[in-house]
C-alpha cells in the first residue's frame, strides 16, 4: 500500500521534471535562433558593435543592471538608444526566449556553441 503510493508519487515526479526540461530546453533553442536571426547582427558572440563598452558579457550586464530575465526583457520590448524596440516584432513569449539564451550564454562566457 505504501509502496504503492511512494511509486505514483515518484512517477508524478519524474513525469513533471521531464516536462519542466523540455519546456526548457525548447525556450533556449528558440532564444538562439532568434538571437542569430535578429540580434546577432549587433550583438554577435556577445558583443556589441555599435556601442562597444555595452556587451553581454556577464560582468558587463551586472555593471549595467542587466544581468536578469527581467531587465533584457524590458530593453528588448522597448528599445534603448541605438537599440531598436521590439515589440510588435516578437511575441512576449519570443521575447522572453531570447533572453533566457542571453543569460544562459552570458553565464558560459559565450564560448559554448549551442
Ligand atoms: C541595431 C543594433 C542592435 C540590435 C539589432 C540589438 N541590439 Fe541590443 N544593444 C544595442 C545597443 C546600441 C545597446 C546599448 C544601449 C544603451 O545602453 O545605450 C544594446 C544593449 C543591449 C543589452 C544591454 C547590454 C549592457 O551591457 O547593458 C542587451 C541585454 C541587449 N542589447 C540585448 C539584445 C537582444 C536580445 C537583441 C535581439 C532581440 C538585441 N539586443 C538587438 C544594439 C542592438
Amino acid at each position: 500500500m505504501n509502496f504503492r503510493i511512494v511509486s505514483a508519487l515518484l512517477t508524478v515526479l519524474l513525469l513533471w521534471s521531464i516536462q519542466i526540461s523540455t519546456v526548457e530546453a525548447v525556450n533556449l533553442e528558440q532564444g538562439k535562433q532568434i538571437f542569430n536571426a535578429i540580434c546577432s547582427s549587433c550583438h554577435a558572440r556577445g558583443g556589441n558593435v555599435i556601442m562597444g563598452n555595452k556587451t553581454l558579457q556577464k560582468h558587463v550586464l551586472e555593471k549595467y543592471s542587466m544581468a536578469s530575465t527581467d531587465a533584457i526583457v524590458q530593453q528588448v520590448t522597448y528599445g534603448k538608444n541605438a537599440m531598436p524596440a521590439f515589440e510588435g516584432r516578437l511575441s512576449s513569449e519570443q521575447i522572453e526566449s531570447v533572453a533566457a539564451y542571453v543569460l544562459e550564454q552570458a553565464e558560459q562566457g559565450w564560448r559554448k556553441k549551442r
